[in-house]
């Protein structure tokens, strides 16, 4: 069973295969936090619980006179608010009355077979296999009536337990929720932590970044109203001493595209708080007498294996249980090409049909006409909104152009960028007000577009028609989704202004409802995200995109730092990666020996090639076909970190059944008469033979995992090599 309710000791203990999760209903029916961590079974943890007076951490009045029972010092489940506890709270409301408090306490629980549900907010989901069970603990502040009701599933094999949060207002007055965190984490004793983010910037997204615990609040988040380049809602804690492959690791995973902040406290006595949720900046969502607020669900996950284990936990996970998308598991995905590097906007029907023929030779399936086709878009100054096919590019009619290109046996994508509106567009001048501006100031530019005012029914249901009006007219294949800016001027029209500080939030909720609305009444079309690249890279979104545009740099070696970044957490079968004219010195066999760590496609001028360069690309689209259910279903493995000063880069594929396996290197930096290198394989099976690239000789798993394979070091500067394992004697 993965969910223990004991009686006796009022435990829940959450089990999966290789963890458990602990909480009690401890003194005073605060609900504490115990354990997470390798299996324990449901031995009562409360044995780690010491008390003593805690000089100025205050003690609950309920306590009487005991003075050693402080929340300032205890293990909670969800932080309180003004109960003495002087930490980073969970939970900021300002109650009916105007006071700033919550006391909530454990008044009810029940445990279900399956996974809960939200209203409002993209989850996981389970599949028919799936052992999933739930738990749901209220706290309830009897003065307020506020209720939080605190969510759990337990994904028993997946070695996943999923949380979300609840407010309801019991009382009769409106209550203002100003912070609420979906996870709130707290380590017994966190001195010897670490904490790794996924910090970047345009260009260079997910780089990875490690800091040693000290004792403030360390605050990683997004207040760019989309979870941005800069952060990911992701972050990992883990011992001191954890590496690839050995150490604990605590992940959390937040499905939420907009403002987010994960806090990590050490505090005074060495015991650390991971929060996490909605960041609190301009939040402020009111809630009537019976109205639910629902925090986004996070996905946690627990590795005694170090960050290679952390990564195959959520790789396996969201390649199962967060996109119902065909293209996740039963359809293959198609190599496409994309217009953008190769004409921007400055392309035509015949255009198009001519990169189309060239790419057809170079083994590509799918052509995608990225920006540029609507409106009378020439430049990025106009026509965002104008969801029309521009006739005096597309002079043939788009369903005219689909047909042609369908007749090559190629099928056809296009690009949107739905949230955003140009003030030269004729969305704009029909409807000013759609767009978010602060009345009286002039809005904040940024790529001289503005922002639609997304929690706007109006705006949702335009787009909804528009964008469908495009799909259903002509054979679409596939659609690339954008957003090319931040928000700024949070201000919506068609709100109160004591309700301004629900806009961050009411914009991500509009943009998922018109998202739910496209999608599923598109199941055949595969959908890949983008936001200037790889800004707003999130489980949320990849619940409803198979595939992201991992970033606007194609550069094959700043790609090598790239794709191990997001590997961290996000599955190669999501990451976007192209060959492009980026990086004009690395052959295009290196290019495309990157682009198979991801989705793999064109990203150039397919016309401008020779006919070797197509033929040599031609024969790297069918490799990556044959090294599809590899790639896209085999474990990942991060051979060599790109961060560190080294001279080359490598990772490897391996089939769950261990029958085969690919390993990739690329040579970075050439020393001279340098020492000879090794990269040694992981996880295969030790006593098997492998051959490798055909090879008559068969090496065993454990030499290549040992000894290593030597790489050939006279080599041209970035020369890529890919080994191709298989077993010989399986
Ligand atoms: C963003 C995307 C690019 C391209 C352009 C088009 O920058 O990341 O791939 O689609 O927009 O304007």
């Amino acid at each position: 069973m993965g969910i223990i309710y004991n009686e006796k000791f009022k435990t829940w203990t959450l089990n999966t295969k290789n963890s458990s999760y602990q909480m009690k209903d401890g003194n005073l029916n605060y609900l504490l936090h115990l354990y997470y961590g390798p299996s324990i079974g449901d031995a009562d943890m409360g044995y780690q619980i010491r008390q003593y007076d805690r000089g100025f951490s205050g003690n609950p009045y309920a306590s009487r006179n005991a003075r050693t029972f402080s929340l300032d010092a205890q293990p909670q489940e969800f932080s309180t608010q003004q109960q003495g506890d002087f930490r980073t709270s969970s939970i900021e409301v300002v109650n009916g009355d105007g006071s700033y408090s919550f006391n909530g306490t454990v008044t009810d629980h029940k445990i279900w077979k399956g996974k809960y549900k939200l209203d409002t907010l993209p989850t996981v989901f389970a599949r028919e296999n799936d052992t999933v069970d739930s738990l749901q603990i209220t706290l309830s502040d009897p003065v307020s009536k506020v209720q939080v009701h605190l969510l759990y599933s337990v994904f028993e094999e997946a070695d996943i337990i999923t949380r979300a949060v609840k407010v309801v207002n019991g009382g009769d007055r409106p209550i203002h929720l100003k912070k609420i965190m979906s996870v709130c984490l707290d380590f017994l004793n966190g001195a010897h932590m670490d904490l790794v983010s996924l910090p970047g910037r345009y260009g260079q997204e997910r780089q990875v970044e490690r800091q040693h615990m000290t004792h403030h609040i360390h605050t990683i988040g997004s207040v760019r109203g989309s979870s941005s380049h800069q952060q990911n809602p992701f972050v990992i804690l883990c011992d001191r001493e954890a590496a690839e492959d050995y150490g604990n690791c605590y992940g959390c995973s937040l499905m939420y595209s907009g403002n987010f902040l994960a806090e990590a406290e050490l505090d005074q006595y060495d015991q650390l708080r991971l929060v996490m949720g909605i960041h609190p900046k301009q939040f402020v969502y009111q809630l009537k007498p019976q109205e639910i607020f629902e925090g986004p669900e996070a996905v946690m996950a627990f590795s005694a294996k170090g960050f290679t284990g952390l990564s195959h936990l959520y790789h396996d996970f969201y390649r199962s249980n967060l996109c119902a998308s065909k293209f996740v598991q039963e359809v293959q995905r198609p190599v496409l090409i994309n217009s953008w590097e190769a004409a921007f906007m400055d392309f035509d029907d015949t255009k198009l049909l001519e990169i189309a023929k060239a790419a057809k030779k170079m083994g590509v399936d799918l052509l995608v006409m990225d920006d540029g086709w609507f409106g009378k878009r020439d430049d990025d100054n106009s026509s965002l909104g104008d969801w029309v096919v521009n006739q005096e590019k597309i002079r043939c009619g788009l369903d005219q152009l689909v047909e042609q290109i369908n007749a090559l046996g190629m099928k056809f994508g296009i690009w949107f960028e739905p949230e955003m509106v140009s003030e030269d567009s004729d969305l704009y001048r029909a409807h000013k007000d759609w767009a978010m501006e602060i009345p009286g100031r002039p809005g904040v530019r940024s790529r001289n577009q503005l922002a639609l005012d997304m929690s706007r029914t109006e705006v949702q249901d335009y787009l909804i028609k528009s964008i469908n009006q495009i799909l259903d007219n002509a054979n679409i294949y596939y659609v690339k989704w954008d957003i090319n800016r931040s928000l700024a001027d949070i201000w919506s029209n068609a709100l109160p202004t004591d309700k301004q500080g629900e806009v961050y939030h009411r914009y991500i909720l509009g943009l998922y409802r018109v998202m739910d609305a496209i999608i599923k009444t598109h199941p055949d079309i595969l959908f890949e995200g983008c936001s200037g690249g790889g800004g707003r890279y999130d489980p949320a979104m990849l619940h409803y995109y198979p595939q992201y545009w991992v970033s606007d740099n194609n550069h094959p070696i700043d790609r090598l730092k790239l794709h191990y970044g997001t590997s961290f957490v996000y599955p190669v079968s999501s990451m976007g990666a192209h060959i492009s004219d980026s990086g004009r010195l690395v052959p295009l066999r290196t290019k495309a020996v990157v682009a198979m760590c991801g989705t793999f496609g064109y990203e150039l001028d397919a016309t401008h090639l020779t006919e070797e360069e197509q033929q040599l690309c031609k024969e790297q689209s069918d490799l990556f076909r044959k090294y599809y259910p590899l790639i896209f279903q085999g474990d990942y493995y991060r051979l060599s970190n790109p961060f560190e000063m080294g001279n080359m880069t490598a990772w490897q594929h391996v089939a769950k059944d261990k029958s085969e396996s690919l390993l990739s290197v690329v040579v970075t930096n050439l020393t001279c008469n340098g020492p000879q290198e090794y990269i040694r394989a992981k996880g295969l099976l030790p006593d098997a033979m492998y051959t490798i690239n055909g090879s008559k000789e068969a090496y065993s798993g454990s030499a290549l995992m040992n000894a290593g394979l030597p790489i050939e070091r006279e080599v041209p500067e970035y020369t890529a090599f890919q080994f191709h394992l298989v077993r010989k004697d399986g």
